[in-house]
């Protein structure tokens, strides 16, 4: 879910609303089933506007509703858990004068309701969200303090949750509370802000400050103030958000998608700068791991989920092939729960754009009680999953909004392929010529992609001629396979189409049965350059779906003539050393997808049932 806070003056004017109704706009990606809001006006008054489906239904609902002017305000956006996505159970819940929203589960919330309910208390909706405010509501009537009224409720709760609540009798006050979810604090002039990350309010402010985990906020149009759950203060970390607010717009492309596949040469330019000395030597300052316990990792195991596990697996080759450690690539939630080997001696690797993702959070954590020491590959700033681990390589994408993550991919992959060269060189696996060399291919790689991107006509003319295909399967092999999976991954989150991503070796072991005349395939052809025969082989696959009357779409390599009498379609790809081609290679699958999807008129931003970062387990 996407959570807003803002108060401003005394003066009641329209900006509370309008901030926070842009911060959701903003948020969106975090959840989309209903969307509401809450304004205290200084007289005592408190209104809310809520709606099921997107925030444009609640813009609607104000334009012919309109809400006063107030003071401060709370919005939400949700992802639902609790309840069906109805008005009723949208957010904010009201109790007496206090307006509430959540993100999280409060997973003792049918012992707290049957509390109220014997003591009279009646409930409008079905959400454990509003046993809080209830709660939070009667904490206030005891002790006539917000804030204390929080911090005594958090207490109570279990589970994961932030919490915002704005009051009547306090007009220019709006407290937070988070266990285990997120929240940040945004610091303007004369008025302050809150949100779930600082998406919330870039707009307006690049100051912000970053809370720990049971930690409540206070904060009114001068001040902010933290404290813990027992109510002791605690000093909270100022940093500045290095986010463009024009990063988060549109920018004339008719979605963020599209132009976060075509930010791509930059996300990934992005990434590498910076990250070398004069000299050409990698310097990755900010992993605060000491050498020698770099040196002695034994083992490295990335966690992850959805895209972000992909770039794992590719990260996978790259630091194996460099490093020659082993490397296991492991879907965060069954990493936590499997009683994983990992001790001192392992290094695991988080990947997450948002560093919120509550099951990669949990892995973190299971992960550093075994001693592990934990290396963040995270995108934004002010997330938890940094502040958790030992250390942090971010990738500096900029905002991702589209919920189908794209630029997020190939700069983690790149975030990656860093890390990997920086712990050969460390463990004196490579020569300084030999890193060098391969940091050279990197940076000219953001000039690749471009012109992936300029060929993309070709690509997007055969989407839109499939808008009505029922299935589309996905081969690579090698670096290819996770690019494979990624491609699939796409075209089912964008476009609802069954899609699946095989090895291509494992063809003839099972999947090759699902070929029959018409059944459109991509392949991922290696390249001819590569030290393996992988080529020939995967050319031998694109031969037998063929033969079997598959229609084959191939992505391959400027110059490899030797898949042009097997494919029905070739999509080029400047050539790159092996391990670097997913860089390029997904692209036209990203496009594929997007473009497909757009195509029979969906909401390629916004899929259904999907949210940007999940954070329940
Ligand atoms: C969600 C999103 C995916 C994303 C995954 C991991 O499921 O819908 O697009 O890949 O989370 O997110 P993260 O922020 O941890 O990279």
């Amino acid at each position: 879910c996407g959570i807003v806070g803002y108060v401003g003056s005394q003066v009641p004017s329209a900006r509370p609303l309008d901030v926070v109704l842009e911060g959701l706009r903003r948020l969106e990606y975090r959840g989309y089933d209903s969307a509401g809001v809450a304004v205290v006006e200084p007289d005592g008054a408190l209104v809310t506007a809520k709606k099921a489906g997107k925030l444009a239904n609640l813009v609607e609902l104000l334009e012919h509703e309109p809400l006063p002017s107030g003071t401060a305000a709370i919005g939400h956006t949700r992802w639902a858990t609790h309840g069906g996505p109805t008005d009723v159970n949208a957010h904010p819940h009201v109790a007496g004068k206090l307006a509430l929203i959540h993100n999280g589960i409060v997973e003792n919330f049918a012992t707290l309701k049957a509390e109220l309910l014997a003591d009279g208390v009646e409930f409008r909706s079905e959400t454990d969200t509003e046993v809080a405010a209830h709660l939070v509501s009667r904490a206030y009537e005891q002790t006539g303090d917000l804030t204390v009224a929080l911090t005594q409720v958090a207490r109570r709760l279990e589970g994961t949750f932030t919490l915002l609540a704005v009051h009547a009798d306090v007009p220019d006050v709006v407290v937070g509370a988070r266990h285990d979810s997120p929240l940040v604090v945004g610091l303007g002039e004369g008025e302050n802000f809150l949100g779930s990350d600082v998406a919330a309010f870039i707009a307006h402010t690049r100051e912000a400050l970053e809370l720990g985990q049971d930690q409540v906020v206070t904060i009114s149009p001068s001040s902010v103030t933290v404290t813990d759950f027992d109510g002791a203060p605690v000093e909270a970390r100022r940093f500045t958000v290095d986010w463009d607010a024009a990063a988060a717009e549109k920018g004339g492309f008719r979605s963020f998608m599209d132009k976060e596949i075509h930010d791509q040469p930059h996300a990934v330019a992005d990434t590498l700068l910076g990250r070398t000395d004069v000299g050409g030597r990698l310097v990755l300052d900010e992993i605060h791991i000491e050498e020698s316990v770099l040196r002695a990792v034994d083992k490295i195991v990335v966690i992850a989920c959805g895209t972000a596990a992909y770039a794992g697996h590719v990260a996978k080759y790259a630091i194996e092939h460099w490093c020659r450690i082993p490397v296991e690539v492991e879907l965060a939630h069954e990493f936590r729960y499997r009683d994983p080997v990992v001790n001192e001696r392992t290094l695991v690797v988080a990947v997450s754009q948002s560093g919120e993702t509550m099951d990669t959070l949990m892995a973190v954590r299971h992960a550093r009680e075994q001693g592990a020491k934990v290396l963040a590959i995270v995108n934004t700033h002010g997330s938890t999953i940094p502040r958790e681990a030992d250390a942090v390589l971010y990738t500096h994408a900029g905002p991702e909004i589209a919920v189908a993550s794209t630029k997020a991919f190939l700069s983690q992959i790149t975030a990656a392929y860093l890390l990997g060269l920086y712990l050969a060189q460390l463990r004196g696996n490579m020569y300084a010529d030999e890193v060098g060399a391969i940091l050279a291919e990197l940076r000219a790689m953001p000039d690749k992609i471009q012109q992936v991107l300029d060929r993309a006509g070709r690509v997007r003319e055969i989407a839109r001629w499939m808008v009505d295909t029922q299935s589309v399967l996905f081969l690579g092999r090698h670096v290819g396979f996770p690019v494979a999976m990624e491609g699939a991954l796409k075209l089912k989150e964008l476009a609802y189409i069954h899609a699946e991503g095989f090895a291509a070796g494992e063809l003839k072991h099972g999947p090759i049965a699902l070929i029959e005349p018409g059944q459109p395939v991509f392949v991922i052809v290696p390249s001819p350059r590569g030290r393996h025969s992988l080529h020939s082989k995967v050319i031998s696959n694109i031969q037998e779906i063929r033969a079997r009357g598959a229609r084959t779409l191939v992505i391959a390599e400027d110059g490899d003539e030797a898949v042009r009498p097997y494919a029905d379609e070739v999509f080029w790809v400047p050539q790159a050393p092996t391990l670097l081609a997913p860089l390029l290679s997904v692209v036209p699958l990203q496009i594929f997808a997007c473009e497909l999807a757009t195509a029979k008129g969906l909401d390629v931003d916004q899929p259904r049932n999907l949210a940007k970062s999940v954070t329940v387990e």
